[in-house]
């Protein structure tokens, strides 16, 4: 007769297996995805599945109850302690008997899918590159004298399929007691190894570890360090924080950096040490809010523009300042965590995305990981909207990229009123098309200006300003209601109709807020602003524009704005201004912090790595400052929306 048949959903894969066959090896066999960090010895739990019983119609099969062994002694320990839930079993425990379905839920999958945001983003599948092996290693045999390390090696080739690892000073000090503790059973971090790295033993535990072992996905920016703490094996992230980047007592941008290290023999120096330090701070923080060892985080990966990655390595960035903007390097970089003074586990490996150029940086690569334009069917341009814009425009038969210098007025600086985003700032805004009177809301409030309890709800915060996407709300609004003409002049009283127009100096004026009733600043919107807006959206325009020529067309089927600030973006009020090229509103998505989102892959998935050089190689890079119809588009874009673009999706 023929062997019992072994059916795993989800992914259908089957075979036949003698009697007595353990369904974790029945799985490995088929190549399903059962996960598994003791080998097989009922100790870890990872490898939990849920048997079908019944009549299935789809397989055609039957299964009897009887068809696996019965629940033994291992399963019944596991589930003493810390308890199996009804329905599952082990699989290193559970042998066939007769034909079988077998399930493998979610949570038991090693390549499990992490994350699925929205419905545009990628998934994020599970396969770090540090990783916990648990093995029984031979005891030492006078007639076979070989070292500790070296059984350990071979137990790990032998059950785990490992190739010869290295390991360093500190695993070799550690590792004999921890193999006579735990009575020749250890637990072992393993780095798998990457172009400048051998595989290599990180850690050894005595037995089996029950704890955990972390990596972060360190978004550097030049205002802010965002961190994600990730749990590698279930990809999960436990914890998030953020710090202001120590470096801005240095210069708010990245130019005045830049010039402060030219200035100064030790500048450089003393930036780097700063974000070193600065890091380090975020890193116990996170570390304690999880209330974890920062000893348990193993891996890390950095995403950053050009300038912070140099002076987050301690290179000089001036060549960074002048053209052709050469870069160091522009390739991935592989290093220890010592090398870089960071306080985590000393053997960590940080990794640090490539470079697409000197203007467009490991973050912009991370943005291209994350919203994957060189994967798309149709043409998708992705905005990263900050001082320094980053545009990609692509789909699967190419993409092309360029930086644009939209300086720092979408953050709130060089406007008369303007803020960063924090509570108290005008973010919403609308004027009223017959009174031309606005109406705002604030960060903080859920309630409308024109509302009788909004003083009494923003009292603890008044109204302080308009941050970045309300500054562009603004100008929008005021070009819909006609206070604003089309090159960008505000009109008077008269002229508009609006009352809150006034002269100011030689210039016109509009009055947002009058701040008697909140007991805070008289906040207006000058034509200097404007101006500044004006300067802004045409930069971001213009670089999207030039992209859009390169590749040969005069519309994108969808756009992405990608960053903290492109998600507070209303796409309307966007496209009113002339900031992004016309499409239409429901083809316009927000990504967040994709090039944050694009750390985490390439913290949880090592192939995402190899995969994002890759594409950074095929990426066209479009430099603005030595294309002349950067300019002449720039022109044209300073224009609401645009002089000689009619936006005719947006007008119908
Ligand atoms: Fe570890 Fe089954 S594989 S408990």
């Amino acid at each position: 007769t023929k062997d019992p048949l072994v059916i795993f959903t989800p992914s259908g894969k089957r075979g036949n297996f003698p009697v007595g066959t353990p369904i974790l090896t029945a799985a490995r066999q088929l190549g399903v995805d059962l996960d598994s960090v003791c080998g097989g010895r009922g100790i870890c739990s990872k490898c939990q599945i849920a048997p079908s019983f019944g009549q299935f119609s789809k397989h055609g099969v039957t299964v009897a109850d009887d068809a696996l062994s019965e629940w033994n002694s291992v399963e019944q320990r596991y589930d003493d302690i810390r308890g199996l839930a009804k329905g599952r079993r082990l699989g290193c425990q559970a042998k066939v008997q007769k034909d079988v379905v077998i399930d493998v839920p979610e949570t038991s999958q090693v390549h499990k899918q992490v994350v699925r945001k929205r419905a545009e983003a990628r998934d994020i599948t599970l396969n770090p590159t540090t990783r916990l092996y648990y093995v029984e290693v031979e005891e030492p045999d006078m007639h076979d004298p070989s070292g500790d390390l070296e059984r350990l090696i071979v137990a790990l080739r032998r059950d785990w399929d490992l190739p010869d690892l290295e390991a360093d000073l500190t695993v070799l000090k550690a590792l004999q007691p921890a193999l006579r503790k735990g009575q020749w059973k250890v637990t072992c971090a393993v780095h798998l190894g990457d172009d400048t790295f051998a595989p290599r033993i990180m850690q050894v535990w005595p037995g089996y570890f029950e704890g955990a072992i972390y990596g972060l996905a360190v978004d550097l920016g030049s205002t802010t360090i965002a961190t994600h703490l990730c749990d590698l094996h279930s990809g999960e992230v436990v914890a998030s924080s953020g710090i202001m980047n120590p470096q801005i007592r240095f210069g708010e941008d990245l130019m005045s950096r830049v010039s402060y290290s030219m200035m100064n023999a030790s500048g450089a120096v003393e930036m780097t040490t700063a974000v070193q330090e600065g890091m380090n701070a975020l890193f116990t923080q996170i570390a304690s809010e999880a209330q974890i060892d920062r000893n348990q985080i193993m891996d890390a990966v950095f995403v950053c523009n050009p300038v912070m990655h140099h002076l987050f390595l301690g290179i000089d960035p001036f060549e960074l300042g002048q053209a052709p903007f050469a870069l160091a390097t522009s390739e991935s970089l592989s290093l220890r965590a010592i090398e870089l003074n960071l306080n985590i586990h000393p053997a960590a490996r940080i990794y640090i995305l490539p470079c697409i150029a000197g203007h467009v940086g490991a973050d912009a690569a991370a943005v291209a990981l994350s919203e994957a334009p060189d994967k798309s069917e149709d043409l998708v341009l992705v905005v990263d909207v900050g001082t320094n814009a980053e545009i990609l425009l692509g789909n699967k038969d190419k993409v092309l990229a360029c930086s644009s210098p939209t300086g720092p007025a979408f953050e709130g600086a060089q406007i008369s009123s303007g803020q960063r985003a924090a509570p108290g700032a005008i973010e919403r805004v609308e004027i009223d098309p017959v009174t031309k009177l606005p109406r705002f809301k604030v960060i903080g409030s859920d309630l409308w200006s024109d509302d009788p309890d909004f003083a009494k709800e923003t009292a603890s915060t008044g109204v302080t300003g308009i941050c970045g996407s309300g500054i562009i709300e603004m100008v929008a609004e005021m070009r819909m209601a006609g206070i604003v003409d089309a090159p960008g002049l505000i009109g008077t009283a008269e002229q508009t109709g609006s009352p809150n127009c006034f002269t100011d100096g030689r210039t016109q004026s509009y009055l947002v807020h009058d701040g008697t009733a909140t007991g805070g600043p008289k906040i207006t919107v000058t034509n200097r602003d404007i101006r500044e807006i004006q300067m802004a959206k045409a930069a971001l325009y213009s670089g999207a524009r030039l992209l859009m020529d390169k590749f040969g067309v005069d519309n994108v089927d969808r756009i992405v704005l990608a960053g903290a600030f492109g998600a507070h973006i209303s796409p309307k009020h966007a496209m009113v201004l002339g900031m992004i090229p016309d499409a239409p509103l429901d083809k316009v998505t927000s990504a967040g912090n994709a090039a944050g989102t694009g750390a985490r892959i390439a913290l949880l998935n090592r192939d995402a790595r190899a995969e994002i050089e890759d594409t950074v190689h095929k990426i066209h890079k479009i430099e603005t400052a030595i294309e002349p119809r950067f300019q002449e588009h720039f022109v044209n874009a300073s224009a609401i929306p645009n002089a000689v673009e009619p936006f005719p999706i947006l007008n119908s």
